[in-house]
């Protein structure tokens, strides 16, 4: 299959209505990271999705709407959290709420359960909006891999695999969205993302949020698998002089080591430079990895600075590396 990029206008989003339709996968641009969309209520449909990333059959997808009101023909059961953090929407957040019948089985891999996002990104709402469906998409990576957040990452991964890319330039956060179950009594985040346990906790009041643990059975199934990993080595540090030291002797040692860190501690070549802060962390991180393993064989990341959105991006990084921390 040819798999093609278009910039997004009024003939692109007709044929992605008519793929969408016909059961086909599209991959659209969101404000987090790219989408890969099927028909929510198209079981056959979102089996391909599952295949084109070779992804775990019980990890469920995202069910993703273009406007508020869709939010209770694919949910039901909302609680007066979940209407709280509903105020959160469109933006980086994924709420979890009880399924509605007409949400396909395949889409939520069996859970009762179904996680929902509106997108803040304009392209990802007239996207869902020409189709006229309510859109499950994970994110456009092949699984394990780290997720896409240009045109080209999705085309790296999945040329030959699905008929069209929406390309809408690079994704202005990076990291994936926030997944928080609204269910119960208290708020729980399942993911960290750029909105914030702060920013959770600040609309809900203290107390009324707490952060899932790992290993948890209530836990997002997806949280257990490898993710975001390079094709080369990677450690992560929290100080620079280790990274510093490693990257010198990896060097040493006939290896071809690259430095990933904010501006402040960039001292080695080759490096990339993670920008500022941890907003631009969060924005380069992926992009990094995928760039790095190109020109390298062992990534070393310093850690972004310890606040809200450098543990959303830690989280990632903590991934990344497969566990390998130099503290
Ligand atoms: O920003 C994002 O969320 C992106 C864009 C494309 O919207 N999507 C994304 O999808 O990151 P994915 O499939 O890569 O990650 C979805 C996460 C997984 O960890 C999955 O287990 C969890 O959300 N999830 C989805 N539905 C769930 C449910 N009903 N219960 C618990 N966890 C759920
Ligand atoms: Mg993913």
């Amino acid at each position: 299959m040819d798999t093609k990029i278009l910039l997004p206008n009024n003939e692109t989003y007709k044929e992605a209505r008519e793929i969408i339709r016909s059961g086909g996968i599209v991959a659209f641009p969101t404000e987090t990271v790219y989408g890969l969309g099927a028909d929510a209520e198209n079981s056959e449909a979102i089996k391909k999705i599952f295949i084109a990333k070779g992804r775990p059959q019980d990890n469920p997808l995202i069910v993703h709407i273009s406007k508020k009101e869709d939010f209770f023909k694919v949910g039901k059961n909302i609680t007066n959290i979940c209407k709280a953090l509903m105020d959160f929407m469109p933006g980086p957040i994924t709420l979890i709420v009880d399924k509605n019948e007409n949400i396909s089985k395949e889409a939520t891999a069996g859970l009762d359960t179904v996680g929902i996002r509106i997108p803040e990104n304009k392209i990802a709402r007239d996207f869902i909006e020409s189709t006229g469906k309510f859109i499950a998409a994970p994110s456009a990576n092949t699984s394990s891999r780290p997720s896409p957040t240009t045109a080209k990452h999705v085309y790296e991964d999945m040329n030959g695999k699905i008929p069209l890319i929406i390309d809408g330039g690079s994704c202005d956060i990076g990291i994936e969205s926030t997944v928080v179950d609204t269910r119960g009594d208290k708020a729980r985040i399942h993911r960290p993302g750029r909105i914030t346990f702060e920013m959770i906790e600040e609309k809900l009041g203290k107390g009324n949020v707490e952060i899932a643990k790992l290993g948890e059975k209530a836990i997002s199934p997806g949280m257990k698998y490898k993710h975001y990993a390079p094709k080369c080595a990677m450690e992560l540090h929290f100080r620079k002089e280790t990274a510093l030291d490693a990257c010198n002797r990896l060097k040493n040692e006939g290896r071809r080591p690259i430095l990933i860190a904010l501006d402040k501690y960039i001292e080695f070549d080759p490096h990339i430079a993670m920008g500022k802060n941890s907003v631009d962390y969060a924005n380069r991180l992926f992009d990094s990895l995928r760039d790095a393993e190109k020109q390298s064989d062992y990534i070393i990341a310093i850690a972004p600075d310890d606040d809200e959105v450098g543990r959303s991006v830690l989280n990632r990084i903590e991934k990344s590396c497969g566990g390998n921390i130099v503290k």
